[in-house]
């Protein structure tokens, strides 16, 4: 398979612009990143908390590289920090072209969680995220 098809996973976190807008900007964003990521065949989650995003992308490489560029350039946030690309065998959040996590205060805990370890523990970062998701489909 040509390198730039090989299928992959970055995570980052970055630091919210505004963190006082948290909301209706992850509403604004996840409605471009829905219909831009459905496009480019993308999937992932993004979370945010006290004013910080992680966000797990997965895809064909030429298309998490255009992705990143644009998203690096945005001004609703800042200190965009790639920790972790890897190639994958297969999709971690493959029903999603974008979803965020609800954010329930029995969750908060959990998801403040995730944030803080994406630096030191990437891949556990990763798990958790997926785990906190599929509490939610269950309940
Ligand atoms: C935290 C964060 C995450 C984002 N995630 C994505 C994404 O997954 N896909 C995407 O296309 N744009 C994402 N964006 C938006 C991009 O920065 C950019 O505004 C958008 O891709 C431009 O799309 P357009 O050229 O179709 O208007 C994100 C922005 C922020 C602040």
């Amino acid at each position: 398979m040509p390198a730039t098809l090989e299928l992959q996973r970055i995570v980052y976190c970055s630091q919210a612009a505004r963190p006082d807008l948290a909301l209706p900007l992850l509403a604004e964003v996840l409605a471009v990143s829905d219909r831009n990521n459905r496009r480019d065949g993308l999937t992932g989650v993004l979370l945010i908390s006290r004013g910080r995003f992680f966000q797990v992308l997965e895809g064909a490489a030429q298309n998490l590289d255009r992705t990143m560029n644009r998203i690096r350039l945005d001004p609703r946030h800042h200190d965009v920090e790639l920790v972790s690309r890897r190639p994958i065998r297969s999709r971690r959040f493959g029903e999603w072209a974008m979803v965020a996590a609800r954010i329930t205060p029995q969750q908060q805990p959990q998801i403040d969680a995730v944030i803080d370890h994406c630096r030191d523990a990437p891949e556990a970062a990763v798990d958790a995220a997926r785990a906190l998701l599929d509490q939610q489909i269950a309940a």
